[in-house]
C-alpha cells in the first residue's frame, strides 16, 4: 500500500478497520455500520488503501473489463417534481422534446454501431408518453439487433412494467436516491418512499436485472445516511448501482445548495465495491462532469468501478436533457469510443463490448 500520510490514519488501522467490516459483511449490523462511518469519514488523501482494496476487490470479482451501456434520454417531459432536478415539472424556462418510434430505433442503432451491446432507454416520468410504443419499440431493437435492453422510466404500473419484460426489455434501472424515508419524501413531494420501493421489489419479481443508487451530497444528507445506503444496497442485492455527486441546477428547488463533494462520492464507490463484490458499478457522468479540467470517472475506476455509460441521445436533443447544468456528454461524439479507449488505457484497463448482464448468478 502507497499511502501512508503523516499524522492522518495509518494503512494499518484502515485496514483493521475494513477487517472489522469484512468480518460481518453477511449479517449486516451495527459494526459494520460503525465501520462504514469509520471509512467514510477519512479525507480522500489518506483513503488510498481503503480505494486500492476496493480495487483489488472488483478486479476479483468483475475482472479487467469496463462494461459499456449506451444511453438515449428518449423524453424530457416528466410529471414530477424532485427538488434536485432541472427536468421537475415545474421548470417552465426548459424545451421538452418527444423522440419519436423511428428515432429511438436510429438511435438504438447507432448504439449498436460501435458495437456496444446495452442500450439504456432512459426519460422522465412522461404522463403523454405512449407507453405501448415504447413496448414495440423493444421488440423492434430486440429482433433487429443482438442487444441487452435497460428501461429508465421512473415508477410506472405493474402491468406496463411486466409488458416490458415481456417484449424483450431484461433490466430496469430505478434509484432510491437515497434509503433515509424522511429524507426522500422532503425531497420529492407527491412521491412515497415506500411507493419506491415497492416498485423495486416488482421488478425484481418480474425478473429485471434491477439497477438502484444514490446522490451523494443531498441537502440534509449526513454520512450515517450514506452508510445505511451502502447497507441498504448490500441487503437488497442490485445487480447495479449508479452514485453520483448531487450538481446544482439553477431552476430547481436546491438551486442555491452546494454540489456534492465528489471524493465523497469516489469513496463511496470504493466501500460500495467492499461490501457489494459483485454488483456493477458505473463511473457515473455526473462524476464526470463535475470538474472541468479533469474528468473523475478515471478515480472511480480506480476505486472500484466498472462500467461507464457514454450517451447516445442525438445532438439535437442532448443539450435538453439538461438534469444537471454541464454533462461531460455534451462535448461526447462519434469518437465516444475512442475516448473511452484511452480512459481504458491510463487505467490499465480494457474495453468490455459484451452484454455484461448481473454477474449475481440469479
Ligand atoms: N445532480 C446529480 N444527479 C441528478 N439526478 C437528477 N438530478 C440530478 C442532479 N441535479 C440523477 C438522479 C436520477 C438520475 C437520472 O439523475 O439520481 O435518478
Amino acid at each position: 500500500m502507497r499511502i501512508n500520510s503523516a499524522g492522518g490514519i495509518s494503512v494499518v488501522k484502515t485496514m483493521a478497520i475494513i477487517k472489522e467490516l469484512l468480518s460481518d459483511v453477511f449479517e449486516v449490523n451495527s459494526k459494520v455500520f460503525d465501520s462504514l462511518i469509520k471509512l467514510l469519514d477519512i479525507p480522500y488523501a489518506e483513503s488510498g488503501a481503503v480505494l486500492e482494496f476496493a480495487d483489488s476487490v472488483r478486479r476479483k470479482f468483475c475482472g479487467n473489463g469496463i462494461l459499456l451501456r449506451g444511453i438515449v434520454e428518449f423524453s424530457s417531459y416528466c410529471k414530477n417534481n424532485c427538488y434536485y432536478c432541472g427536468l421537475n415539472a415545474g421548470n417552465k424556462k426548459i424545451e421538452r422534446y418527444r423522440m419519436d418510434e423511428a428515432e429511438i430505433f436510429e438511435a438504438a442503432r447507432e448504439v449498436y454501431k460501435t458495437g456496444i451491446k446495452t442500450v439504456v432507454l432512459q426519460s422522465g416520468e412522461d404522463s403523454g408518453f405512449d407507453w405501448d410504443m415504447l413496448t414495440h419499440v423493444v421488440k423492434k431493437i430486440k429482433k433487429e439487433f443482438d442487444m441487452q435492453i435497460t428501461l429508465s422510466c421512473g415508477e410506472q404500473e405493474e402491468k406496463l412494467y411486466e409488458n416490458w419484460k415481456r417484449a424483450g426489455a431484461g433490466r430496469y434501472l430505478l434509484k432510491i436516491e437515497t434509503s433515509n424515508k424522511k429524507l426522500y419524501e422532503k425531497l420529492h413531494p407527491q412521491m412515497s418512499f415506500d411507493g419506491r420501493l415497492e416498485c423495486l421489489r416488482m421488478l425484481k419479481k418480474l425478473g429485471f436485472q434491477t439497477g438502484s443508487g444514490i446522490i451523494i451530497g443531498l441537502k440534509d444528507q449526513t454520512t450515517e445516511d450514506i452508510a445505511n445506503d451502502i447497507v441498504f444496497f448490500s441487503k437488497e442485492d442490485f445487480d447495479m448501482i449508479g452514485i453520483n455527486p448531487f450538481i446544482a441546477h439553477c431552476e430547481s428547488m436546491l438551486k442555491n445548495y452546494p454540489d456534492g463533494d465528489p471524493y465523497l462520492t469516489i469513496k463511496t464507490i470504493a466501500l460500495t465495491r467492499i461490501i457489494t463484490k459483485n454488483a456493477h458499478l458505473p463511473a457515473t457522468t455526473a462524476l464526470g462532469s463535475i470538474k472541468k479540467d479533469e474528468d473523475l470517472r478515471k478515480n472511480a475506476l480506480r476505486a472500484g468501478a466498472n462500467v461507464i455509460m457514454p450517451n447516445f441521445t442525438p445532438y439535437k436533443y442532448r443539450k435538453q436533457y439538461e438534469i444537471y447544468p454541464g454533462k461531460r456528454c455534451l462535448k461526447e461524439n462519434a469518437d465516444i469510443v475512442d475516448y473511452l479507449e484511452k480512459m481504458a488505457e491510463e487505467t490499465g484497463r480494457t474495453l468490455d463490448f459484451s452484454k455484461g448482464d448481473s454477474l449475481k448468478g440469479r
